[in-house]
């Protein structure tokens, strides 16, 4: 018995060591582990792994980031470095801990390729998340089964190349996200044999075109299917009905097509449909009425047709997308009926009748956007009935009545858009005056009454907008209060009585259109607070009194237009002062001598109808005067003599003229003027001198021309024509076109000669010359600071988007460039040389020198150019972003720094994607100042630098720069995103 006792005690004690050692070893090997992939394989410069050193009782257990398993011996399970600032290679060697379950050390600087040695150590893991670091090259192999692996993260870093099919190898695997790399293989099928998965995520990689797996069906536990901007192509697989546990599809943002398949009705779990900026066509299928759980559905920017189907509108959505489509039809009345409804966008479609009579009554309802269909009838009483509507946007449509009584207490409401409608009736008071109102615009309707004094509530209002109606009234004082206002049009109605003065207290005001209506008494002459003013229209008025001379002093005034009032007295000789691209003071009283400056034949028009104007110089107005009564019949008599002493050595001179320069050379210039300008082909063609040369490009030589009038304007002598005879009628159309044009932001082209051996355009001269020149010149970049690159970025922007969506037809830059980015004095931009590469491939038959010309400049070009050899509106948009990125980085598109074969997109896309607070799965997510601050133009001063904007202009630039041109954005969207209220549409 004792003795048994002795050997159980024994017994005991000898396991009980066993054990302890096991426990002592283990841990200390592990704790070895630890320490050796410090030593060897981490560089931790925050030295936050300092603890990891000596022999706590229990260490490695309370270990920065190391975690044990009191219930198994203490055995490490897990290691979490999670943003801790440590760098080095994949550190593989923490797998040689057996019993390791978990390994995250995402958000770190770790780099690198990752061998498929390396990671076969780590096949025991159940989770390995490595996103968010600069690993490189192509994904690892899974050469050994992963059996226990759930989950895996690669996103955000810059792995390249296909997806492994040993990933298969991994057969337990639900969570998988590769998004945000630079994988640039095809989405493959065997995706669908990973039938465990409920998340996977490959948004935002550069995959080749590829459709979505055949078999995707298969993975009948995926919640969470994110695939935005991956180059889909092809068609959604009917199998993706049987996803019935998917809560979010998102396959926005790629180039998806054909019908929506009905099957989607089948998804009875869905929260979340994004399918929006893809080429879905046919109708939208009606079978959505199961998915009881889907709060929010975007088929925006598709070409779908039809109707909205009534199974969606019934369901309770929390927003519902479908603008930029074709759907026609009306807006099912059940709408109304949803107890969740806030977002509603059914713009740019052709969609018909009525708007739900009941709409805004059951639901929160934040933002409706119905403009440019072809609604009609009243608009619903009930819209903000629960006073949460920020969004009135209804323009474009022909909604007649008044404007509800109800509308006059919608004090939520911050953007108000019902231009372009039949809306008749008095506006309600209290809609003048919400203090979150920014924009009111209610151009082009039929409205009356008058402004209501209550206007000066709306503490925040920007723009008012009321053109083409019938209000009358005084311009209440209280509109002065509003010191945000930027733009007053309230031309074209019957307002009357005087302006109130304190208007010129306004000192953001930058446009005043009053014109067209019955203003009286003298235009304000304290105007020295309009230090932004660049229009003002007061013409067809019924001002009188002088035109104060104060104007001229206005420093960026460019638009003065004063005709058809009854203003009286001499013309300021202060207004010479301004640089006005239109001035008009015609129609009026006014009188005395024209000041030097206005007295040449280009303001001819603008000077009309003043009987009391006169000029030395300038015909058809009367000399001016200055007779003497005693003297009078003298220079009567002097005068005679003189003029026809002048008529004869017109007449003689003409004649010389006729003789020296011959019939010939008259009748071989095909001359065009668009605009009224005083001008010498003669002398233009004289001053084509090496002297006067100022670039020479692609499309010819530019020289600067200085004319006797005092303008300096720019001849460009393009490179010699082939003479075909279709050359010249493509090019005199061409050019008539470009004449024509008339925006602010694109270089006017004021006329053209062309003879046989010459084609001459000439434009206005712009003081900085180039972009290209200023960011690349000796002065460099230091001139520009941020402000005045984001003004060079919108005001281009607004250049192009002019030329792609209001000519008819659309004009195609074709050569988008730094160098084609023109300055005036104030640094603001112009668009030139547009559409001359088409007047030039006119000219080619074959010949590969101007083929290149044609197609654009080196490193400008978009991708697809290389294998469709076409130029669309979306290569411009390309090379727009090009220009983007480089007033961002100060950088040439094809800087030797970016090493080879990256240039600058790929340069800023690797930055700026392996960003580590881009947000998973967002294209646009932001971006860290670190890398921002690693892109910026060191040159440019620091202190102007607004970062929102930068970081704004940056995402722009990197979806305008997208490899497909359907990701693309228009430019008419680029101008709304860089703009700051566009954000209500952006996503
Ligand atoms: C998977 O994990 C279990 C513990 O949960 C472990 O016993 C097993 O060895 C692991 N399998 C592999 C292949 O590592
Ligand atoms: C995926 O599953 C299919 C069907 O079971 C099989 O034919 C195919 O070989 C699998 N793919 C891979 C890469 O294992």
């Amino acid at each position: 018995m004792n003795c048994h006792k002795h050997h159980l005690q024994l017994l005991i004690k000898s396991l009980f060591f066993i054990v302890f050692t096991r426990l002592t070893n283990s841990s200390n090997r592990d704790a070895a582990i630890l320490i050796r992939v410090k030593n060897t394989q981490l560089q931790d410069p925050p030295r936050i792994l300092d603890d990891w050193v000596g022999s706590s009782p229990n260490a490695p257990c309370g270990w920065t980031g190391v975690s044990c398993d009191s219930q198994n011996q203490n055995a490490v399970v897990a290691i979490n470095l999670s943003g801790v600032n440590v760098s080095g290679d994949f550190p593989a060697g923490f797998c040689r801990i057996s019993s390791l379950r978990n390994l995250d050390i995402s958000v770190n600087n770790f780099g690198g390729a990752i061998t498929s040695e390396s990671i076969s150590l780590c096949s025991h893991l159940a989770s390995l998340n490595i996103s968010t670091n600069n690993f490189v090259g192509a994904l690892p192999e899974f050469t050994v089964p992963f059996l226990n692996l759930t989950t895996l993260d690669f996103s955000f870093n810059n792995f390249s190349g296909e997806i492994p099919a040993s990933f298969v190898n991994s057969p337990n695997l639900q969570f998988l996200s590769l998004g945000s790399n630079l994988l640039n293989g095809s989405i493959p099928e065997f995706l669908s044999n990973l039938t465990e998965l409920t998340q996977l995520i490959l948004s935002v990689n550069l995959f080749r075109p590829s459709p979505l797996p055949t078999n995707i069906g298969r993975l009948t536990k995926l919640e969470n299917l994110m695939s935005t901007y991956t180059n889909l192509i092809g068609e959604i697989p009917e199998s993706i009905g049987d996803l019935v546990s998917l809560k979010n599809l998102d396959v926005s943002q790629n180039n998806l097509a054909g019908k929506i398949p009905d099957t989607i009705g089948k998804l009875k779990n869905i929260e979340q449909i994004e399918l929006f900026a893809n080429q879905f066509s046919g109708e939208l299928p009606d079978t959505f009425s199961n998915l009881t759980s889907l709060l929010r559905f975007d088929a925006s920017e598709n070409n779908l047709t039809g109707k909205i189907p009534e199974s969606l509108a019934g369901l309770s959505l929390e927003s519902l997308h479908l603008n930029d489509n074709f759907l026609e039809g009306e807006i099912p009345e059940v709408l109304a009926l949803n107890p969740n409804l806030t977002e509603l966008r059914l713009f740019n479609n052709k969609i018909s009748g009525v708007l739900p009579e009941f709409l805004g009554m059951n639901s929160d309802l934040e933002e409706i956007d119905v403009s440019n269909n072809n609604l009609e009838g009243p608009l619903p009483q009930n819209l903000c009935s629960r006073k949460k509507l920020q969004y009135l946007v209804i323009f474009g449509n022909r909604f007649s009545g008044k404007i509800p009584e109800s509308y006059g207490d919608c004090i939520s409401l911050t953007y108000l858009r019902v231009q372009e409608n039949e809306l008749s009736g008095i506006v309600p008071d209290g809609l003048w005056g919400f203090s979150g109102l920014e924009y009111i615009e209610f151009a082009d309707n039929k409205l009356e009454g008058s402004i209501s004094p209550s206007i000066s509530s709306a503490k925040n209002l920007e723009q008012l907008l009321i053109s083409g109606n019938r209000f009358s009234g005084e311009l209440p004082e209280e509109i002065c209060d509003i010191t945000e206002l930027r733009k007053i049009d309230s031309s074209l109605n019957q307002f009357s009585g005087e302006l109130p003065f304190c208007i010129t207290k306004l000192t953001k005001l930058q446009e005043l259109h009053i014109q067209g209506n019955k203003f009286t008494g003298e235009i304000p002459k304290n105007v020295a607070d309009w230090r932004e003013l660049t229009q003002l229209d007061l013409s067809e008025n019924r001002f009188s009194g002088e035109i104060p001379a104060e104007l001229g002093d206005l420093p960026v005034l460019t638009f003065l237009n004063l005709s058809n009032n009854l203003l009286s007295g001499e013309i300021p000789g202060e207004l010479t002062k301004l640089k006005l691209n239109e001035f008009n003071v015609s129609n009026n009283r006014l009188r005395g001598k024209v000041p030097l400056g206005f007295d040449t034949e280009f303001f001819l028009s603008s000077l009309a109808g003043n009987p009391g104007l006169c000029s030395p110089d300038l015909n058809p107005l009367p000399p001016c005067s200055r007779a003497k009564p005693v003297s009078l019949v003298l220079v009567l008599v002097l005068s005679v003599l003189a003029f026809i002493l002048v008529v004869s050595l017109v007449w003689l001179l003409i004649k010389a003229k006729f003789v020296i320069f011959g019939r010939k050379s008259r009748k071989s210039w095909k001359i065009m003027a668009f605009q009224k300008v005083w001008f010498d082909e003669e002398q233009i063609l004289a001053s084509l001198k090496d002297e006067n040369l100022i670039g020479s490009g692609g499309s010819g030589r530019v020289y600067r021309v200085e004319m006797r009038n005092g303008q300096t304007v720019a001849a460009k002598r393009l490179w010699e024509p082939k003479g075909l005879a279709e050359f010249e009628a493509g090019f005199s159309s061409e050019v008539e076109t470009l004449g024509r044009i008339r925006h602010a932001n694109i270089v006017r082209l004021l006329f053209s000669c062309t003879s046989e051996r010459f084609k001459v355009l000439v434009y206005n001269y712009m003081e900085n010359g180039s972009l290209g020149d200023v960011l690349y010149g000796d002065k460099g970049g230091f001139l520009l600071d941020w402000p005045k690159r984001f003004g060079i970025a919108m005001g281009a922007a607004q250049g192009l988007a002019y030329l792609h969506h209001d000519c008819v037809p659309a004009i195609v830059h074709r050569d988008v460039k730094c160098n084609n980015i023109l300055l005036d004095e104030e640094f603001r931009p112009k668009v030139a040389d547009f559409g001359l590469a088409k007047i030039l491939k006119q000219d080619v038959k074959e010949g590969d020198h101007v083929m290149s010309r044609v197609a654009g400049s080196y490193g400008y070009i978009a991708p697809e150019y290389a294998y469709t050899m076409k130029v669309t509106e979306k290569s411009d948009v390309y090379s727009f972003g090009v220009v983007l990125l480089e007033l961002i980085t100060g950088k040439r598109p094809n800087d030797s720094s970016f090493g080879e074969n990256k240039n600058i997109v790929k340069w800023v896309t690797e930055i700026a994607l392996s960003s580590p607070e881009q947000g998973s799965g967002n294209a646009t997510g932001s971006i860290d100042i670190d890398s921002l601050d690693q892109l910026l133009d060191p040159r440019m001063n620091k202190s102007t630098i607004r970062y929102h904007e930068v970081e704004k202009v940056l995402n722009v630039a990197l979806s305008c720069t997208a490899e497909l041109p359907v990701s693309r954005p228009s430019m008419r969207r680029v101008v709304e995103l860089l703009k700051d209220h566009s954000t209500i549409r952006s996503k």
